[in-house]
């Protein structure tokens, strides 16, 4: 089987999954009008798409991530179509920040009703054995800590406003499934399954419903970053029924149908938005 480098490689990625993308109406209607949705990781990607798809749908956005320029950029564009939105900077990693995030966002506009907790980190391809401690420390800071304490904080937020809330946590179809090469990070993301799990249970008698999107392979930086030159992308597709990547867009929707009323019966579950990866 060909090697592929790296730059074909992203090329290829990004163009079948454009080639596949016709979402003409779906976005019209405004589900989640009046409310309040903070999103983390917001400046890039999955993040980035869901905020403005938020935003489309009637809610006020606030935009959280460490870079401020980036977010910003997400602010504008919010506004620029008409929306409600402003920038709060965190490092989920760090659990003071988070505290601050949620009284900062609650702060700005009044409430938290739903909550996107998106931010997260990939990892590089080698074997359990060739990774250390420091990438432990590193993956599980950002993504399980980094949930862990947005999980707690915006639920003390949801309890004290006494309006119940949904909550999203980006997991991955690796909290379902192992790709191979990723360990720390495959073990990152059944942890915020777990996590999604447990809360929902814990909270469902106060309304709050809290339930995972597991993406499959979406063209974003973190997906470039974990495929080298060393990925055969003819294979990875095979695995894909859809035969397509995701785009960031194409998260939207799972996004939206987890926050609104729609899914106002669903708590402790996954949508997985994967092109049919894990049914494969
Ligand atoms: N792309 C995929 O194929 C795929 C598949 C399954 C799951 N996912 C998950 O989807 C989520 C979003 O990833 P993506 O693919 O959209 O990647 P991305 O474009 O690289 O976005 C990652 C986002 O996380 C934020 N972030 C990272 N570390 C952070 C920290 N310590 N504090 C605050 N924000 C932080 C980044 O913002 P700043 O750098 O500005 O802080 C950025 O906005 C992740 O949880 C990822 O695991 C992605």
């Amino acid at each position: 089987m060909a090697r592929w480098d790296s730059r074909l490689w992203w090329n290829t990625f990004t163009q079948l999954a454009k080639n596949r993308r016709n979402a003409a109406g779906v976005m019209e209607m405004r589900l989640l009008e009046g409310k309040v949705a903070l999103v983390t990781g917001a400046t890039s990607g999955i993040g980035k798409a869901v905020a403005i798809g938020f935003a489309e749908h009637g809610a006020t956005v606030i935009v959280a991530g460490r870079r401020e320029a980036e977010g910003r950029t997400v602010v504008e564009t919010i506004r620029a179509a008409g929306g409600t939105a402003d920038f709060v900077g965190v490092d989920v990693s760090d659990a003071d920040q988070v505290e601050r995030l949620i009284s900062r966002g609650a702060a700005l506009f009044g409430e938290i009703n739903i909550a996107f907790n998106n931010a997260g980190i990939g990892s590089s391809s080698p074997r359990l054995a060739d990774l250390n401690l420091d990438d432990f420390d590193r993956i599980f800071n950002t993504n399980v800590k980094g949930t862990f304490s947005c999980l707690k904080f915006e639920i003390s937020q949801m309890l004290k406003q006494g309006k119940g809330g949904a909550i999203i946590n980006t997991t991955s179809i690796e909290a379902h499934s192992a790709l191979g090469g990723s360990s720390i990070y495959t073990a990152s993301k059944h942890a915020i399954l777990g996590f999604t799990k447990a809360a929902a249970v814990d909270y469902a008698r106060d309304n709050i419903r809290i339930n995972a999107l597991s993406p499959g392979m979406v063209v974003t930086p973190l997906a470039k970053a974990w495929g080298g030159e060393a990925t055969d992308i003819p294979a990875v597709l095979r695995r894909i029924p859809m035969g397509a990547f995701g785009m960031p867009e194409d998260m939207v929707g799972s996004a939206v149908f987890l926050a609104s009323d729609l899914s106002r019966y669903t708590t402790g579950s996954v949508v997985t938005a994967d092109g049919g990866y894990l049914a494969h």
